[in-house]
């Protein structure tokens, strides 16, 4: 129904719909790249203590301590640091700070659907540039355009779990007329990320979240990492306290423990490889990934309806159908047990 309230650009849209959260524990969760292992203890701690010293007072609006150690461990100082409610926070930041109404956002397809819902609370123009079939860049995605303010780039990419060589963001962002994202939520789990190319060129901002490879995405924090004078501005947009006592405390102990972050990559990576070997044997033409799930299209299968059984089993994944491209199951790296199960139960269906 029409309401005569709200702006058209709101009315016009439907609204990002995130994946599934069932709120029971009837299900092996594979469908939202959550890390399957409990966070490092070090979290537990912060926050009791955060709760013994109490909430009465309003918390540090930067987020100061997790400013300090973060830029600390990356090598930077903290002033190249912004924090947020989840890295979905910053991306909203980041928008509104760039882009307004009729000028353009470009972003890769297939991608990280919550791009384009920014674009549409903008009353922007969203360019969805194709991937090529390799998912390599097109060149259209680094030709200027008019009114381009803004590129998002997530790498490794969802839901392909493909990257793009440091290199080539370098020489694309020299091109581009305006900043680009380079989305690294899923960065953890690769051999490379593109911090460096923040130092060298200010049009380069990098994004980051605790949700995936530090196992808090209850939590929600996430930060950018951007040569000053743009966090500057940045930090303009964003809500006065966007990061609450509890997440700031939680999330300075979390990257606190590299220790436990490089055993549970370990972990996840050794699953992921046998993941990708298990669903090639099953047929599906299972790509690559350097995140902490992979992408699943099959030659000559209809995979919804593996989705809905797998479901109705208890297992979930993610399917995913871009229009002009294909559909596939995204599965998120579980535990060796879950994903145990899940490969079993599809044996008995392909
Ligand atoms: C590419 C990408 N970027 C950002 C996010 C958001 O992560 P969060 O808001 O939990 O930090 C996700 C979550 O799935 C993602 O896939």
């Amino acid at each position: 129904m029409l309401m005569p309230y709200f702006r058209p650009e709101i009315e016009a849209m439907a609204g990002y719909v995130p994946g599934e959260q069932p709120q029971t524990d009837r299900f092996i969760k594979l469908n939202t790249n959550e890390n399957p292992y409990p966070a490092s203890p070090a979290v537990a701690e912060a926050v009791a203590e955060a709760l013994r010293r109490g909430l009465q007072k309003y918390p540090d609006p930067m987020a100061g301590p997790f400013r300090r150690r973060a830029a600390e461990l990356l090598g930077v100082e903290p002033d190249w640091i912004l924090c947020g409610n989840g890295s979905d926070d910053i991306l909203t930041i980041v928008t509104r700070a760039l882009v307004g109404q009729g000028q353009r956002l470009r972003l890769p397809y297939p991608s990280y659907v919550l791009y384009k819902t920014l674009a549409q609370l903008q009353g922007a123009e969203s360019e969805e540039v194709p991937f090529q079939a390799d998912w390599s860049l097109a060149e259209a995605f680094a030709q200027a355009s008019d009114d381009l303010r803004l590129v998002f780039l997530p790498n490794p990419n969802s839901p392909s779990g493909t990257m793009i060589a440091p290199e080539t963001i370098l020489a694309l962002a020299e091109r581009l007329p305006c900043p680009i994202l380079v989305d690294e939520a899923y960065a953890d789990f690769a051999e490379t990320n593109c911090l460096d190319l923040v130092r060298q060129c200010e049009k380069v901002m990098v994004s980051r979240t605790l949700s995936k490879s530090y196992a808090l995405a209850g939590l929600r924090f996430g930060y950018i990492v951007a040569q000053p004078s743009m966090i500057e501005q940045l930090a303009k947009v964003k809500d006065s306290y966007n990061c609450d006592a509890l997440s700031i405390a939680a999330a300075t102990a979390a990257i606190g423990d590299q220790a436990w972050l490089a055993g549970t990559r370990a972990k996840i990576l050794a699953t992921r490889v046998r993941l990708t070997r298990e669903m090639r044997n099953l047929g599906f033409v299972t790509v690559d990934s350097h995140a902490n799930f992979t992408w699943n299209p099959h030659p000559d299968l209809p995979v919804k309806p593996l989705y809905e059984q797998l479901k109705r089993e208890g297992i979930l994944v993610r399917y995913m159908d871009y229009p002009g491209w294909g559909d596939g199951l995204r599965i998120s790296v579980g535990t060796d047990e879950e994903i145990d199960v899940c490969l079993q139960r599809l044996r008995g269906m392909v």
